[in-house]
């Protein structure tokens, strides 16, 4: 270390040479593939007119696409699952942390098609974009049988959140969210400065016992959405099967706009992004990175630009 410079030093570049050879690797094996799949891509699946077909297309998506995170019987333990600190949806559970609908209701099949259209940012879960609008729908229908809490039930428009008018970003209406994050006890959790260091943050268990990986509420991209509107939502619904509770019942309209906009105000920045240089060009953060070694359809879809920056933007484009 003669110029304190870590990337002169051997285990650098060795660390350097590393990253490189793995990227290759990958970037090989997604290149061979796309051609081997593109056969296998799409046409073949067209969404009937028929539960039982659309439910055996559903399976076959479900099997080639998201049996290995989620598992066979959709209780999130697939073979790779093992391999995330924040671990695949359990299905089985009819618990869905990410929903449009008031706390207690079954989500819409329009939140799942979201979540699987999206992805879940950070996470292992990446856009699945390779799919078509039917594969999706389809895949929705599949995994709602998962759990007995579907069964037969219509979910009323009723239940969507309304999202009322945001009111103006006024520097008292941001002070009184920070009163009300201490107030109504977001710190116990979260932690003063939002980084997820709150004093109960190591007890926290989800409702499978399972310990839960605190998100830092400092940096960006949250899970699932950054705007204004998802943050409203989520505060109003909480996240299913985790600690992360309602606050209907506890906020009144305009001060879950306070919070809203709080929490805007104490982002300092986005998350590093994981793997490099590759990383930094595809905007991955978190175990994104691990999801890109394992879903390769995603991957690939993600590099050729259909989400993010992408990184053959130019070369990809259909
Ligand atoms: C590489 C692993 C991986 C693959 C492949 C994968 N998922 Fe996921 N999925 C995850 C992880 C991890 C989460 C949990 C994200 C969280 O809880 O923050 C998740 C979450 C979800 C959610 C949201 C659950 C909720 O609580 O709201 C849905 C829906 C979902 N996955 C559906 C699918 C479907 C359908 C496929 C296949 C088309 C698929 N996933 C493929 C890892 C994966
Ligand atoms: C009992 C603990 C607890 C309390 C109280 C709590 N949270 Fe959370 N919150 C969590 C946990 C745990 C998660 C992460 C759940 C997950 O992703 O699985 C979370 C997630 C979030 C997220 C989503 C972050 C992302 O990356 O998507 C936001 C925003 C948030 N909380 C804001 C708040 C606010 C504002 C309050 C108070 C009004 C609050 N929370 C109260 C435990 C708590």
């Amino acid at each position: 270390m003669s110029n304190g410079n870590y990337w002169g030093t051997k285990k650098g570049l060795i660390y350097l040479l590393f990253q490189r050879i793995l990227w290759i690797i990958i970037v090989i094996f997604i290149s061979v593939s796309t051609i081997v799949f593109v056969q296998a891509d799409n046409e073949s699946f067209l969404r009937s007119n028929n539960r039982t077909t659309d439910l055996k297309i559903g399976q076959q998506v479900y099997d080639q696409n998201c049996v290995v995170c989620h598992g066979p019987n959709g209780d999130g333990n697939g073979k790779e699952a093992h391999r995330f600190e924040t671990k695949p949806g359990n299905f089985t559970r009819g618990e869905y942390k990410f929903k449009s609908t008031y706390p207690g209701s079954l989500p819409f099949s329009s939140d799942l098609y979201h979540s699987i259209t999206n992805g879940v940012r950070g996470t292992a879960m990446l856009a699945q974009l390779h799919l078509t609008d039917e594969q999706r729908w389809a895949v929705v229908e599949y995994i709602k049988t998962f759990s007995g809490r579907f069964e037969g039930k219509a979910i009323s428009m009723n239940e969507a959140i309304v999202v009322p008018d945001p009111p103006g970003r006024t520097t008292e209406l941001i002070s009184s969210g920070g009163q009300l994050y201490r107030d109504a006890g977001c710190v116990k959790c979260h932690g003063e400065s939002g980084k997820g260091d709150g004093p109960s943050a190591n007890e926290l268990r989800d409702s499978q016992g399972n310990s839960v990986l605190m998100p830092d509420l400092t940096k960006m991209p949250r899970k699932m959405g950054d705007k204004p509107e998802d943050i409203y939502r989520l505060l109003v619904t909480g996240m299913e099967g985790t600690p992360m509770p309602s606050y209907y019942d506890v906020l009144d309209e305009s001060q879950l706009w306070a919070v809203v906009y709080y929490l805007e105000s104490i982002v300092a920045g986005r998350r590093e992004n994981c793997m490099g240089m590759m990383g930094r060009m595809m905007d991955m953060v978190g175990e994104e990175c691990i999801g890109m070694q394992i879903d390769m359809p995603a991957a690939r879809a993600r590099m050729m630009g259909r989400r993010g920056p992408g990184m053959m933007r130019n070369m990809g484009r259909e």
